[in-house]
């Protein structure tokens, strides 16, 4: 026998490692970055201020956000090796999997190269962040048979990205609401995919190759591709008598509702509030799609009163980038988009201070079986 351990499973529970960038209160329902609270962030601030603060650990002044934004957005051209590696690509790909693999192409064509210095590090993890949302929209031109639309530099990093997506300059409405998302999704201490990243980058691996490692944990369906399934779950319900019936029928076949439940909170997410507030202001502003912001609160409720449950940061975020018109498959890539932020100033924080990410396992298998040649086997 094996010298049993007591695993946690899942990891509940236990504190991987320190952290200055994210504290989550789970049981008051409080997200902080860097020492400020969610709520006095999310409609103040623009995405790159958030990634300045992530990143330095305080707000920048005007001065340095100037500077911090021009940097950002002289990054956001994309390769032209890897725009013709996107014109490859299958149209009917996983947008998360042509994300992951653009992520990783654009790593061989970065200036910085194999200088792993600190300061080449951040020019990787900039260009990075800058050049996500110019994959996603070229990718989303090219497989409706367009050319990718260059990025614009006198544009935020929220409205280039809607401009890239729609060839329109969005309206404040928009870029308010896709600016908070970017926001309230920017960071979330050691969740799933960025434990995935620290964990490679403590291995010293490049910051590419721990991004990469993120956009993969990222992409399942308990973690970021529930923002996906929520809205694919409101158009299955279609309409609102069929809400509470959907719900019941969920919860007798044992099924788990996208959108609900969270490992850290124990009652509501605390980025909710904010993204239901943009999802009643856009179902306002687009009348006759109402409906989707309706089904949503009618599951809301049927799932607390049945079950106890709580949302959690992907139920609003679903009618929120539907009402923006985001096409369902992206919805991921916007939260990979969002993300990056979070994930970058991890892996420099991690270098920073580094040590080998290695737990071990409580084995359970068996144990001094005598070998058998392969000749005598059954
Ligand atoms: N629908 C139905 N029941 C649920 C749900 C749900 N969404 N979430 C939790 N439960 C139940 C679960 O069935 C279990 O009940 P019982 O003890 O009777 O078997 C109990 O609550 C504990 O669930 P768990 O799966 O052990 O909890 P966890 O901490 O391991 O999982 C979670 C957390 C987020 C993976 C889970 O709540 C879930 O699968 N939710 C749906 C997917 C989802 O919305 N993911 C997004 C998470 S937040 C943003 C992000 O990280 O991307």
């Amino acid at each position: 026998m094996a010298e049993q351990k007591i695993a946690a499973r899942g990891l509940e529970d236990i504190v991987a490692g320190d952290s200055a960038i994210c504290f989550i209160d789970g049981k008051k329902g409080r997200l902080i970055y860097r020492g400020y609270d969610i709520g006095e962030l999310c409609f103040r601030t623009s995405y790159e201020e958030i990634v300045y603060l992530l990143w330095f650990g305080l707000l920048p002044n005007k001065g340095q956000l100037t500077e911090w934004n021009a940097k950002l957005a002289n990054e956001r051209a994309l390769p032209a090796a890897l725009i013709q590696a996107l014109q490859q690509m299958p149209k009917d790909a996983s947008t998360m999997a042509v994300l992951r693999t653009a992520v990783s192409l654009s790593s061989l064509y970065d200036p910085d190269g194999r200088d792993y210095t600190e300061e080449a590090n951040r020019r990787k993890g900039i260009r990075i962040i800058a050049q996500m949302p110019t994959i996603i929209a070229a990718f989303q031109r090219i497989r409706n048979g367009k050319s990718p639309l260059p990025p614009r530099k006198d544009l935020s990093h929220t409205a280039n990205f809607l401009y890239m997506m729609f060839d329109k300059v969005p309206d404040a409405d928009s870029v308010q609401a896709l600016e908070a998302y970017l926001i309230l999704l920017a960071d979330h201490e050691f969740n799933a995919s960025t434990f995935a990243a620290r964990t490679t980058a403590a291995t010293l691996a490049d910051i590419h190759s721990a991004v990469v490692s993120a956009i993969g944990a990222l992409k399942g369906d308990l973690h970021g591709s529930a923002n996906r399934r929520a809205m694919e779950m409101f158009l299955e319900i279609g309409s609102m008598d069929r809400a509470e019936s959907y719900v019941k029928e969920k919860f007798a076949q044992k099924k788990k509702l996208m959108g609900f439940g969270h490992r850290v909170y124990k009652t509501e997410d605390a980025r909710a509030p904010h993204l239901k507030q943009m999802a009643i202001k856009l179902s306002q502003l687009k009348g006759n799609e109402k409906k989707w912001y309706e089904i949503s609160e009618k599951v809301k409720e049927v799932a607390f009163r049945e079950k106890g449950l709580y949302v959690n940061v992907d139920f609003y975020s679903a009618t929120v980038l539907y009402y923006l018109g985001i096409p369902v498959d992206l919805f991921t890539t916007l939260f990979a988009m969002a993300r990056s932020g979070g994930w970058t100033a991890h892996v420099l924080e991690q270098y920073a201070n580094n040590r080998l990410i290695r737990p071990m396992s409580n084995y359970t298998g068996p144990m001094d079986l005598p070998f058998v040649p392969i000749d005598q086997r059954k």
